[in-house]
Formats: C-alpha cells, sequence, structure tokens
C-alpha cells in the first residue's frame, strides 16, 4: 500500500499533451466520486463537479483555457466548481442526516448528535451569512477584539470564506487526479482560463466560483515538459 501510493503521487505529472486514444467515462466518473470523499471543510461539501465529454462543449472549454495545449489535445475535461453560496442547503442536508442517523442512538452518541447539530444550526449561519460583505467585515472586528484576550478563529471575512470553499475543492482535485493516475490516466490542473466564459458554457450561476479546469487523458510521448522540478526539501521542511 506504502509502496503503491509513494508510485501513484510519483507518476502524477501535468501533461500538456495527450494522445488521441479515448478514455473510458465511468472510470472518469469513479475518479469524481473519489474527488467527493475528500476531506472539506465543516462537510459542507460546497463543490460540484461537471464531467464535460462533449465535443460541442470540449472545443468551447478549450477555447476558454486559451487553447493551451493541455486543453486543446484533452480528451475529456473536468471542472470543479465551488459553491459558497450552497452554505445553507448542505447545512441543512447535514441537520437531517445526523437526524434521521441518530434516531434509535445511545445516550453517548445522542450527545455528540446534539452538539453536531448546534454547530450546523448556530456557527454555520454566524460564519457563512452574508449582507453585501458587511457582515463579514462585523464578524473580523469582533474576532479581533475577543482575540486580544482569546484564541478566536479570525478567517471570517466573505473573501475569507471564499478561501476556505476553495480549499476543499482543491483537496477534491487532488484525490480525482490521484485516482485517475492510479487508473493508468492523465490529467492537467488549469487556472488559465476565462472564468466567466466556462461559467457561461456550463451554464452556471454567477454566485458559482471555478476552482480548477482538469484536462484528462493519455499522456503522450512528448506530454511532460521534462523532469519534474522542487525546490530543494530542507528549504520547506520545518522541524519544529
Ligand atoms: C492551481 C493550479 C493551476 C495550474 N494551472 C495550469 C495551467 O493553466 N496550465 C498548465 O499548463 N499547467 C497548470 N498547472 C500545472 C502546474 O504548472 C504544475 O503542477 C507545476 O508546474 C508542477 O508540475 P507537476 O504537476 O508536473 O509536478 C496548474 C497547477 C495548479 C495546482
Amino acid at each position: 500500500m506504502k509502496k503503491e501510493f509513494d508510485k501513484i503521487v510519483r507518476i502524477r505529472r501535468s501533461v500538456r499533451r495527450y494522445k488521441k486514444t479515448d478514455i473510458n467515462d465511468d472510470d472518469v466518473k469513479d475518479s469524481i466520486l473519489h474527488a467527493s470523499l475528500a476531506p472539506n471543510s465543516s462537510n459542507l461539501q460546497l463543490w460540484e463537479f461537471y464531467h464535460v465529454t462533449s465535443e460541442k462543449l470540449m472545443n468551447k472549454i478549450s477555447e476558454a483555457c486559451f487553447k493551451q495545449p493541455a486543453a486543446r489535445t484533452a480528451n475529456q475535461f473536468v471542472v470543479i466548481v465551488t459553491r459558497k453560496d450552497l452554505w445553507n442547503k448542505r447545512r441543512i442536508f447535514n441537520i437531517n442526516t445526523i437526524k434521521n442517523k441518530t434516531l434509535n442512538a445511545s445516550d453517548k452518541s445522542l450527545k455528540n448528535r446534539d452538539l453536531a447539530l448546534k454547530y450546523y444550526k448556530y456557527l454555520i449561519p454566524t460564519i457563512y451569512r452574508e449582507f453585501f460583505g458587511l457582515l463579514g467585515y462585523i464578524r473580523y472586528i469582533n474576532a479581533m477584539i475577543i482575540g486580544l484576550f482569546r484564541p478566536i478563529y479570525r478567517q471570517v471575512t466573505n473573501s475569507d470564506m471564499r478561501v476556505v470553499a476553495h480549499k476543499s475543492s482543491a483537496l477534491a482535485a487532488q484525490n480525482f487526479m490521484l485516482s485517475m493516475t492510479s487508473k493508468g490516466y492523465d490529467t492537467c490542473p488549469m487556472e488559465g482560463f476565462d472564468s466567466l466564459r466556462v461559467k457561461r458554457i456550463l451554464s452556471l450561476p454567477y454566485s458559482s466560483e471555478i476552482n480548477m479546469v482538469i484536462s484528462c487523458g493519455i499522456r503522450d510521448d512528448n506530454g511532460v515538459y521534462g523532469k519534474q522540478i522542487r525546490v530543494p526539501f530542507d528549504d520547506i521542511y520545518f522541524k519544529r
């Protein structure tokens, strides 16, 4: 298992040119399922995955990605969309799931259930609710004042919450790419795209955000641009 994981991590590379060989839709769908199992903030799952296989949409997405080689030669795309705007819907999903799951629970799990319900009923709305960005600033000032006296969660502005949602989406993206590698496929994560156009192509609401467009396929002989380059490990590893 340890060896397998090491292999998968090392084989994965950002591939810029793919073979013309088709990849299997169900395999990609299964990797998207793996993506959805990624850890995510408060288990709100503020993400959606768009699996693009139609030639017409593929061409449009490639154009929105400036026809860069990783997009132009792709066999399929997976677009990871961050849906911070769905926080309330997902919060209610969690509340209902917890209530249904613990119908015949023991006393100890009832205590945990009550804590979890309080979390979704009161804490989540306190940090996610917005009113033209104003509530975020009020939360921020509040956190600064309370933070003078005790540790406090400080990432509470509207843009902080966007970062929170994008972090989880990026973890899903990595689950997806490693899963694809494990099946013998290749990927390239991209942020070089026109986000407004990608949203229009996929008929997404204005409030959604594109986290990453990931092109998929099988690497061509010249598909990887050279050896993997990283700064020396000692420059980034600190043991305290
Ligand atoms: C968030 C993100 C955005 C990226 N955007 C692009 C992109 O638009 N086009 C591209 O060719 N590569 C893109 N990459 C791939 C990086 O260039 C690549 O991961 C990096 O050079 C390291 O190479 P490796 O993935 O092969 O290890 C992106 C990677 C990440 C994580």
